[in-house]
């Protein structure tokens, strides 16, 4: 895994889609083409005091001349969407990441059905985009408390037409995992939005006997655990031997890297998937909202993932 590249992109665009909500433009001041994506791809947006947020992108995969990402203001959050929202109009200059994708469409899919809920929308429109493109089959299902508080629902209703489903508080429909029928060979859904909505999705379909693997759902939330208590493990090298101890006030990543190993992170709270890394046994204790479960068998995030006794990695 190599580091991300980071690029410094001017504001082509900056348009309020919401009251909440600011739709940005990002384009290379010199450059005709940004690095290729895939659709469910997010970008790390930099602030100025280093901290770095993960904001998914929603334009069209195929347009390879800007990036698209749209931006809640959260008062009560953590300082970034306020600094964008105040900072960041037309001519303004942003320090992004080249795309990572932990939130792809599943390419043997059949059918693909998307729920989207709130902001929750923005990677789930790129998705539209490109099985537009394709010509696959799918289905939109948008929540939100009112279409006034809908962020870029004019670009979804353009996108999918006949195959959007809006469900909006103000007009008494509220979204059912029900309606998305029962688990057909070949179908996935692909959810992004509140952690109620997630998990209300993911209950529900497996309740009807969805399998979980064709749930899929992206979240840009640290996992809230006040009551872990983290215990100190060993860390050992699969390629040299060398034995890193990993005391329970220091992440595995902090141990690494004063032991001299360059591995690339960005959030540094489980959520963006940069400093994965690959282990071989041990019992791990993940604490990521990134590692799909399919690869958290041998794959772990260190930045937050610790090991119960001791873990041997594949460095
Ligand atoms: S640095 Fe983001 S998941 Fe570890």
């Amino acid at each position: 895994m190599t580091a991300r590249l980071i690029m410094k992109l001017r504001v082509a665009d900056a348009v309020a889609t919401t009251p909440e909500v600011l739709h940005l433009g990002l384009v290379h001041p010199a450059r005709p083409e940004l690095p290729a994506w895939t659709a469910g791809a997010h970008v790390d947006l930099r602030l100025p005091d280093g901290r770095v947020r993960q904001y998914s992108l929603c334009g069209d995969p195929a347009d390879r001349s800007r990036y698209e990402i749209a931006i809640r203001r959260e008062e009560a959050g953590r300082g970034g969407s306020a600094w964008a929202h105040d900072t960041l109009a037309p001519g303004a200059f942003a320090h992004v990441s080249a795309p990572r994708n932990n939130f792809p469409l599943d390419a043997g899919a059949r059918c693909h059905l998307l729920v989207a809920g709130g902001i929750g929308v923005t990677p789930l429109l790129a998705m539209a985009r490109a099985l537009c493109a394709s010509g696959a089959e799918f289905a939109f299902h948008l929540c939100a408390r009112s279409p006034e508080e809908a962020p870029l629902l004019a670009a979804v209703r353009s996108v999918c037409g006949p195959r959007l489903s809006c469900w909006f508080g103000s007009e008494g429909r509220r979204f059912d995992p029900a309606s998305l029928g029962p688990a057909e060979p070949g179908t996935h859904v692909y959810a992004c939005g509140p952690q109620r909505l997630m998990d209300a999705v993911r209950a529900g379909l497996v309740a009807r006997g969805w399998p979980v693997e064709r749930v899929h759902s992206e979240h840009f939330e640290p996992l809230r655990d006040e009551g872990f208590a983290p215990e100190p493990f060993e860390a050992r090298i699969a390629s040299t031997g060398q034995v890193l101890h990993v005391p329970a006030d220091r992440s595995l990543l902090e141990v690494l890297r004063r032991a001299g190993f360059d591995l690339p992170s960005s959030c540094e709270l489980g959520v963006c998937g940069s400093c994965e890394c690959g282990y071989r046994d041990g019992t791990i204790i993940h604490r990521d909202a990134v590692l799909p479960l399919a690869k958290r068998g041998n794959r772990m995030m260190p930045c937050v993932s610790r090991a119960r006794d001791a873990v041997t990695l594949e460095l």
